[in-house]
């Protein structure tokens, strides 16, 4: 069995964050979103994997430096490139398919059939996180041998996503996005498939938003009698495509946490629940409230670090207070009187006090970016 990984695609709802990285290396407790879902696919013995990667493409960026429009080439596809290689780190053989625009989830299995031939496969979205993996419903699966097999989860807003209608525990009809959805029951980002999704995804037309949908061709293989099986997940998932669901994933990742601490405490700063500290972090004067993760070369000096906060490699935070957070690489929170909370903020972002007069906020954002001040 092989796995297709999906890791193309805008990542709109991450914005500002995705203008300039892949919403599929955005890190939860400091690992990329993207190899949770690797690690899964290995884990559940398969060792051979596509990844679906989108061409760069240009985008117009404010200079953080003088806040001026600069268009700047977002490439993505190197970005993952980098970060996965040869995918050897996960046991896995990677071959990249590159994928001309995002033109929807069936469109990339289509252009997946050269390298996935007749195998069964598995599909993974780059962007979703089991907690518990995918080895049972592989295997299932490959003991089962449908046409295709679905994984359903009960969720709060299933207009978000893609919605099934069972009767029974026969799926009998699937819609994307329904503004007027039939259940709560929303497909979850792992789909396994046999050969005859080529056939599926051959015979369907674009939808109203120009994509080609795995849920028609799912529904097309309803429709012409295969075998499509479901299974209604009762573990922990996301689509951590926006900010809460990227923070709860964070927040649900950390609360398994062990303690590791690699780099330097001070005897002044006290700590309590579980920490993990990487190698070259300095820690002076300040209070580390767990379970939270700060990476290596961060420095944290007379600073509140609280719960289910990830704090990225080589970040600075001083005389500042952040929790239930994500920092990414190399960002500076310095001076900031109020704590910061519930917050995302990308790579190397500066966030100071500033006492010129008059007293002012001075705001260099990024498009679609929310700034909300206490
Ligand atoms: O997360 C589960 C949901 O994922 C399902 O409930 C929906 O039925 C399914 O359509 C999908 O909806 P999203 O709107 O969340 O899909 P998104 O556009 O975010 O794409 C999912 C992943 O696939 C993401 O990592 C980007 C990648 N992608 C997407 C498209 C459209 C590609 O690689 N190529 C593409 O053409």
């Amino acid at each position: 069995m092989k796995a297709l990984v999906l890791a193309g695609g805008r990542g709109t709802r991450l914005r500002p964050i995705t203008h300039t990285s892949a919403k599929q290396l955005v890190p939860v407790a400091n690992k990329p979103v993207l190899f949770y879902g690797l690690e899964s696919i290995r884990a559940a013995g398969i060792t051979e994997a596509g990844i679906v990667v989108s061409d760069p493409r240009e985008m117009l960026h404010p200079d953080p430096r003088t806040g001026r429009a600069v268009t700047v080439m977002v490439n993505s596809q190197a970005e993952i490139r980098a970060a996965v290689g040869d995918g050897s780190a996960f046991g896995l053989t990677v071959t990249y398919i590159e994928q001309e625009a995002p033109l929807g989830l069936a469109h990339a299995v289509k252009i997946a059939e050269p390298f996935l031939g007749a195998e069964p496969f598995v599909m993974y979205l780059g962007d979703n996180l089991i907690k518990d993996g995918i080895r049972p419903f592989v295997e299932e699966f490959r003991a089962e041998r449908p046409d295709a097999q679905i994984l359903l989860a009960h969720v709060k807003t299933p207009w978000e996503f893609g919605v099934a209608e069972l009767e029974g525990d026969r799926v009998v009809r699937l819609e994307e996005k329904p503004p007027r959805p039939k259940s709560d029951l929303a497909l979850v980002g792992v789909y396994l498939f046999g050969p005859s999704v080529f056939e599926a995804v051959r015979a369907i037309r674009p939808s109203g938003r120009g994509e080609l949908e795995i849920t028609d061709a799912i529904q097309h293989l309803i429709g012409s009698g295969r075998a499509v099986r479901s299974h209604v997940i009762s573990g922990w998932w996301k689509d951590t495509g926006k900010v809460e669901d990227l923070l709860e994933a964070n927040r649900i990742v950390l609360a398994d946490l062990a303690t590791d601490v690699q780099g330097s405490i001070d005897s002044e700063t006290t700590v309590e629940n579980a920490v993990r500290i990487g190698a070259g972090a300095v820690i002076e004067r300040s209070r580390l409230r767990g379970p939270l993760v700060i990476g290596p070369g961060a420095r944290i000096a007379e600073a509140y670090v609280g719960p289910f906060t990830a704090i990225g490699d080589g970040v600075e935070i001083s005389h500042a207070e952040i929790e239930h957070s994500i920092v990414l690489e190399r960002s500076v929170i310095r001076d900031v009187p109020v704590r910061i909370e519930s917050s995302l903020i990308g790579k190397d972002v500066v966030v100071i006090a500033n006492d010129q007069r008059p007293r002012a906020h001075r705001l260099i954002v990024g498009d679609s970016s929310r700034v909300e001040l206490a």
